[in-house]
């Protein structure tokens, strides 16, 4: 599929304060957009990318509340019809798809059209996995509206629904048009959510960028009051990280892509053990990335000082700092009996300092001696 040229338009945004960072999957490449009150450009910025016979806009029902009027009056010259799902998880199923396709047809979307999805990392895996699947493969782009989906679920088209099984069994790579991120959607967001999102957050400082972690122990109050000058800046790092961590490996092919579940082997796990009604995922999340730091230190490759630096951040965003040794005994089990282990041994992102993590195998005796 061929990508559309941005015309000047967008030069004359940039001179606004319009960040603009690239993913680099050649043919498939694509921009991510970042400013504050983007949302009242999206008509503006949308028309650069073609002439689309139909617009549909998914959402959930809780941001049409807040955004609906703004973004159907934007994009009013494409008459777009607007698909609001109930908000959350539950949603993000085979059946949600299937009612989907038929909205699409019964509003004549082809492969001429473009679906917007405006909204969290539900609505923008749905949104992606229903346009990859219809007609072999729909343009849509990604408008998110939280934390969590603005630093991760809407770049890298990773897209996916569930299955009473397991979570994201159904899915498929298919990349968006564009990432179109307004900073200021975040002001709504309830606290918990905000939370969420400061994990991944975290633990982007972690594996990659030691400025980014120093800007968040200095920065952290202005963060957590959303001053858009602090949020800009740290959503501009973490979408510049995870644009090279997939351009490096879209498909995770390589191992490459995986320094992006730093904290994950353990939190998923922790996820499922409670049926995803314990644990919220960056809950989960948190306490694996200080399970991991555990074992880079028993390994000998990171001291304790890495430890108390994560902790400190992790707390004052409101995340767990420990663990129930019984619960994290279990998730292993989990994990061994879900043959995630091979050879005995399960593959760990280990931190070895701000900034730098490493793939290892990590022998059951090492976890032994940790729990
Ligand atoms: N595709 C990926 O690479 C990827 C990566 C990470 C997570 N995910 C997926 O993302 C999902 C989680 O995404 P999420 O954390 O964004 O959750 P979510 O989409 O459920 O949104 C969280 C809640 O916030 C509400 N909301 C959204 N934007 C709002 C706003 N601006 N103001 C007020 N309320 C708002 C939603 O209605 C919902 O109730 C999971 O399904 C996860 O599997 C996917
Ligand atoms: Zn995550």
């Amino acid at each position: 599929m061929s990508v559309t040229r941005l015309n000047t338009d967008d030069r004359q945004l940039k001179t606004k304060d319009m960040k603009t960072i690239k993913v680099k999957l050649g043919a498939r490449s694509y921009n991510i957009f970042i400013a504050s009150g983007l949302l009242k450009e999206l008509g503006r910025l949308l028309g650069n990318y073609g002439n689309f016979t139909k617009v549909l806009i998914l959402t959930d029902k809780n941001i049409e509340k807040f955004y609906g009027p703004i973004v159907a009056e934007n994009l009013s010259t494409y008459k777009p019809k607007v698909v609001a799902l109930e908000p959350g998880e539950g949603q993000k199923n085979l059946s949600t798809v299937e009612s989907l396709y038929h909205k699409f047809l019964e509003h004549g979307i082809d492969r001429k059209s473009l679906i917007v999805a405006v909204g969290g990392g539900v609505v923008g895996d749905i949104a992606g996995y229903a346009a990859a699947t219809f007609m072999r493969g729909i343009p849509y782009v990604q408008v998110p509206t939280t934390m969590v989906a603005q630093v991760d679920s809407s770049i890298g088209g990773k897209t996916a629904v569930n299955l009473p099984e397991g979570k994201n069994l159904v899915g498929c790579f298919y990349q968006p048009r564009a990432v179109f991120i307004d900073t200021e959607t975040l002001k709504t967001l309830p606290v918990g959510e905000v939370t969420e999102g400061m994990v991944e957050v975290i633990k982007y400082g972690v594996i990659r960028d030691p400025s980014l972690f120093s800007f968040l122990e200095e920065h952290l109050a202005g963060v957590l009051r959303l001053e858009q000058w602090h949020i800009e800046r740290l959503i501009t790092s973490c979408c510049k990280i995870k644009a090279w961590v997939v351009s490096k490996d879209e498909r995770e092919e390589t191992g490459f892509r995986s320094i992006l579940n730093y904290g994950h082997t353990l939190g998923h796990a922790l996820e499922a053990l409670g049926g995803y009604k314990g644990y919220r995922h960056g809950q989960a999340v948190a306490m694996g990335m200080i399970l991991a730091t555990k074992i880079a230190m028993r390994m000998g490759l990171a001291g304790e000082y890495l430890l108390g630096q994560q902790k400190g951040l992790l707390s004052r965003v409101g995340a767990p700092t420990d663990y129930n040794i019984e619960e994290v005994k279990q998730a292993f089990e989990l994990l061994y009996r879900d043959k995630k282990a091979i050879g005995g041994r399960l593959r760990f992102v280990l931190p070895v300092k701000i900034g730098k993590v490493i793939l290892r195998d990590v022998s059951p005796e090492v976890i032994k001696e940790i729990l």
